[in-house]
Order: structure tokens, then C-alpha cells, then sequence
């Protein structure tokens, strides 16, 4: 395993800190990844802290194993869906819980293997589905798909100011043949933005890209039935904390969030979200935009 196949926690003493992780308490981490995070948890809350560990992605869930085997017996992996969360927690006997935490987007596991299909920076299929038994491919998406719901989702979940162009050349693209790979999107959807307003510090695809996987893995609607219900898998003192990196979840959770201290259903433990040191991101780069928000219900 390289440096890129290895996920480095982002912002892990503040995921640590804001979930207040104590002996006793329990703990889900409703994104556990490779289980960087969990592993920082549970070492915070020994001895006797539980964590409930979910992800949709199995070769996530077999790192979190490994990552997790010197906690055997404080920990209880799943695979399984956040938005579900109510019910996954349930179905194990645990109602309410000390603390969440969700780590949105996809891991440097997920990125690292052109098979997944999330790099537009290796050949590989246009898949991007974090969970594998789940039917929508981006290939689906990009070859059948009509124009104007290509352009929408690459408008509204990419914030991409050449939707229009993107989605009009890809149709023109696969007219002639399908487009399979992500290095051929790649090059089709830099190919439809003239080359004098290509982004100077992303690659032409990078907006198009995480409109795909948004839409694929039905990210905004998970995030947005998690927080329909996350007060209620709370205690009272219990914490909330999420990693958003992209401004469309930011913008739910700071909304959520706003709301219920509105409402004096929780308090705000960041006026402002937390975002990552420059010495953190030099470390790890794909920490850049990460924004960490947090309460504390009451
Ligand atoms: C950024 S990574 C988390 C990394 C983890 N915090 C760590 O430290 O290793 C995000 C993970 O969330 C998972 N994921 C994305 N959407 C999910 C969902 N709706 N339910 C459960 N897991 C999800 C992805 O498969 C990925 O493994």
C-alpha cells in the first residue's frame, strides 16, 4: 500500500475534542472509512468506549477491520447506509447514542483504485458507486441520461459554470460511441470548456466529476434524511460532528444546525466551521477544504 492508498484522518484531534469522547460512551462513526477516525475515538474513550463503525463500502469496512482489531470487543462494524442510521441503530438495541460523527465524501482508499472509477487521473471504468450493490453507475448516468438533466446535475451539484457546454458535448461524444472510461470524460468535458477559461488550480474535470459521484451515491439526499433525524438518536448532552467538503453540504449542516439552536433544541460548538491548519493540509492535501461543524443537543 502507497502514501495515496493510505486515508490520513482529517482533522482528527478536533473530531476527538468535539465529540467530548469519554470512558464509558458510546460513539457511531456513520463514515468509518479505513477507520482513521474510530481508531482516534476509541483511543480517547478507554477503556470501555463503544464505537458502532458504519460505511456502505465493504473494502472500507475490511480496513476498518484491520484498522480497529487492537480495540476487539469495543467496537461493532456494519455496512450499512447513515441516512438509515435510526434504524441500523435499532436493529443493534441502541436507540441513543454520546456522539456522532460523519466524515462526508469518499476516502484516499476509494480514490487510489482507478476500478472505483472516482480519478479522472487513471483509466478506469465510469463507476463511482461507493456502495457496489447499488444499481446507478456514472457510466448510466453519462450515456443515457437526456441533456438537460446532465447539465442540471453538473449546474447544481458541480457549481460548474460550463454545464451547458459539458453536457451538450457529451451527448455529441456519445452519439458516436459510449463514453467508458473516466480519462475519456475527462477529456471530453475539458475538450467542451475553451482552454483559455480551463480552472488554473483544478483540473477541467474536477466540477463535473464530484457532480457524478454526488449523484451517484445520492449524497445530498443521505445527508439530508440523516439530519431529519439526527436529534432524536441523541442523548441529552450528546454530540454532533461533521466533516463537509464542498460548499452544498456545508450549507445543509449549517442550516440544520442553525436551526435547531434557533430552536433551542441544541447549541452551536462552532460559531464558525473549523477548517484544517496549513501545516495539516502541506500533510495531507485533501484536507484543504474540509469544514468541521459541531453541536451539542440539549
Ligand atoms: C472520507 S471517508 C471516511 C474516512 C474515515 N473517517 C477515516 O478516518 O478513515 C468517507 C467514507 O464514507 C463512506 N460513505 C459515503 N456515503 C456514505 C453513506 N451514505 N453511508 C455510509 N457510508 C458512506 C464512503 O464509502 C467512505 O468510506
Amino acid at each position: 500500500m502507497d502514501e495515496k492508498t493510505i486515508h490520513i484522518p482529517v482533522l482528527k484531534n478536533e473530531v476527538v475534542s468535539y465529540l467530548n469522547c469519554r470512558r464509558g460512551k458510546v460513539y457511531v462513526d456513520g463514515t468509518v472509512g479505513g477507520g482513521g477516525h474510530a481508531q482516534a475515538i476509541l483511543e480517547a474513550s478507554s477503556p470501555d468506549g463503544f464505537l458502532i463503525g458504519l460505511d456502505v463500502d465493504t473494502e472500507a469496512l475490511a480496513q476498518a477491520e484491520k484498522a480497529l482489531a487492537p480495540y476487539e470487543g469495543r467496537y461493532e462494524l456494519k455496512k450499512g447506509n447513515y441516512a438509515q442510521m435510526g434504524t441500523i441503530l435499532k436493529a443493534l438495541g441502541q436507540e441513543k447514542v454520546d456522539g456522532i460523527i460523519l466524515d462526508l465524501g469518499m476516502s484516499s482508499l476509494q480514490l487510489a483504485v482507478p476500478e472505483r472509477g472516482f480519478s479522472f487521473l487513471h483509466t478506469g471504468p465510469l463507476d463511482m458507486r461507493m456502495d457496489k450493490s447499488s444499481s446507478l453507475t456514472a457510466a448510466q448516468i453519462v450515456n443515457r441520461w437526456s441533456q438537460k438533466r446532465l447539465m442540471d446535475i453538473i449546474k447544481q451539484y458541480g457549481e460548474e459554470k460550463w454545464a451547458g457546454r459539458i453536457a451538450k458535448h457529451i451527448v455529441n461524444v456519445r452519439t458516436k460511441h459510449l463514453i467508458q472510461t473516466t480519462t475519456q470524460l475527462a477529456e471530453v468535458i475539458a475538450q467542451a470548456i475553451p482552454r483559455r477559461y480551463w480552472p488554473r488550480s483544478i483540473h477541467p474535470a474536477t466540477r463535473t466529476f464530484q457532480a457524478l459521484r454526488i449523484a451517484v451515491n445520492q449524497e445530498l439526499e443521505n445527508l439530508k434524511s440523516f439530519l431529519n433525524q439526527a436529534l432524536n438518536l441523541l442523548l441529552s448532552q450528546g454530540r454532533l460532528v461533521i466533516i463537509s467538503f464542498h460548499s452544498l453540504e456545508d450549507r445543509l449542516v449549517k442550516t440544520a444546525f442553525k436551526q435547531w439552536a434557533k430552536e433551542g433544541k441544541a447549541q452551536l460548538l462552532t460559531k464558525k466551521p473549523i477548517q484544517p491548519s496549513e501545516e495539516e493540509v502541506k500533510f495531507n492535501p485533501r484536507a484543504r477544504s474540509a469544514k468541521l461543524r459541531a453541536i451539542e443537543c440539549i
